[in-house]
């Protein structure tokens, strides 16, 4: 096979058959925190028993197509040990990382962020190939408030968000373009909508002068939405409308698939939303499926508070909102699966 249908065979089988993926790339401060607000120990061994539970979970591999993980877990083992890239693929999880490095302040952009990672990342996307992966992320954020974002901070995001999926691309493994406006802020639904087509927009004219191969990547978007501190609600046929009119407005119909983040939305409101969109009249030309991390992850999180009695109970929990998540990026989601008795599903 080509490299160029290599890339978009993997693609395509990271977002059909009614699959999506599970992100559990936290970096370790950010895992740490999540550990510290539930007094789990913020140790080593704690994420590793923790993401030792979420990839073993009986199952998962009917649901979840590929795992997104971040550099640390891509080289740790299960108890038994048997390194977590062999047991996902077993289970049929095609191992993904993260490669970008974080964010730090955009130089004269008070309150915009930009990306970091570019430095070295061809060597690094060779180690992570070697060690098993097969696709890679790289998160942008953009930042709503009354002066932001610039044309600027979008265009610095977009360029980097191309350079590495050029990046990745020549190294044979498929990039996760994620540029996320975030959801917090007291804005409406229409300016979400205005910031995701403008950040859209300038993410595919980069691709473009990169000359990236669409369909060897997959989008990982936001929804649109009222910021998460707004007075405004808008329903789940509103937010799956304006979310495909931003897509089909500014995405190209050769990208290889859409897998959403839930960038803090309730987890059943991020499956309800992700139903509609399935669900809806309106056609659309590539596949539509789940990326997500705290919507699929919370409430197992929460069972387990690093107790290593309650992995069964929280591998069920976790299994049953992937199951509830790929029955959405089918379109057949409702409250009867919903309400599914948890230990039924695994
Ligand atoms: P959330 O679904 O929690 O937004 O995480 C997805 C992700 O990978 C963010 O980069």
């Amino acid at each position: 096979m080509s490299h160029s249908s290599e890339l978009a065979a993997t693609a395509r089988s990271l977002v059909t058959a009614g699959r999506g993926i599970l992100a559990i790339d936290e970096s370790n401060k950010t895992c740490n925190a999540r550990f510290a607000a539930l007094h789990i120990a913020e140790t080593e061994d704690a994420r590793r028993a923790y993401r030792e539970l979420l990839l073993t979970t009986p199952g998962l591999g009917a649901w979840v197509s590929g795992a997104i993980l971040y550099d640390e877990t891509l080289r740790q083992s299960t108890a038994d040990d048997v390194p977590f890239v062999r047991a996902m693929n077993d289970a049929g999880i095609l191992p993904g990382i993260k490669v970008d490095t974080g964010t730090v302040p955009l130089a004269g952009s008070p309150g915009e962020l930009i990306t970091e990672g570019l430095d070295g990342l061809p060597k690094r996307l060779e180690e992570y190939r070697i060690l098993g992966a097969r696709f890679t992320k790289w998160r942008a954020v953009i930042a709503i408030s009354e002066l932001t974002p610039t044309p600027r901070a979008l265009r610095a995001n977009a360029q980097s968000l191309a350079r590495y999926a050029k990046a990745a691309q020549t190294a044979g493994l498929v990039p996760i373009v994620e540029p996320e406006v975030l959801a917090d802020g007291t804005h409406d639904m229409e300016r979400c909508a205005t910031v995701t087509r403008a950040a859209l927009k300038h993410v595919f004219e980069a691709l473009d002068a990169e000359d990236v191969d669409l369909a060897g990547i997959i989008l990982k978007p936001n929804m649109v939405t009222p910021g998460l501190r707004s007075s405004h609600r808008a329903s789940v046929a509103e937010v799956a409308e304006a979310t495909l009119e931003a897509l089909l407005a500014n995405v190209p119909a050769n990208v290889g698939g859409i897998a959403f983040l839930s960038g803090g939305l309730d987890d059943v409101l991020s499956t309800q939303h992700l139903q509609a969109m399935n669900a809806a009249a309106l056609e659309r030309p590539w596949p539509l499926t789940f990326s997500y991390g705290r919507a699929l992850q919370q409430a197992a999180l929460h069972a387990w508070r690093g107790s290593p009695r309650e992995v069964p109970r929280a591998q069920a929990i976790l299994a049953h909102r992937a199951a509830c998540n790929a029955a959405a990026a089918r379109g057949q989601y409702d409250q009867a699966v919903e309400d599914r008795p948890i230990f039924a599903t695994a």
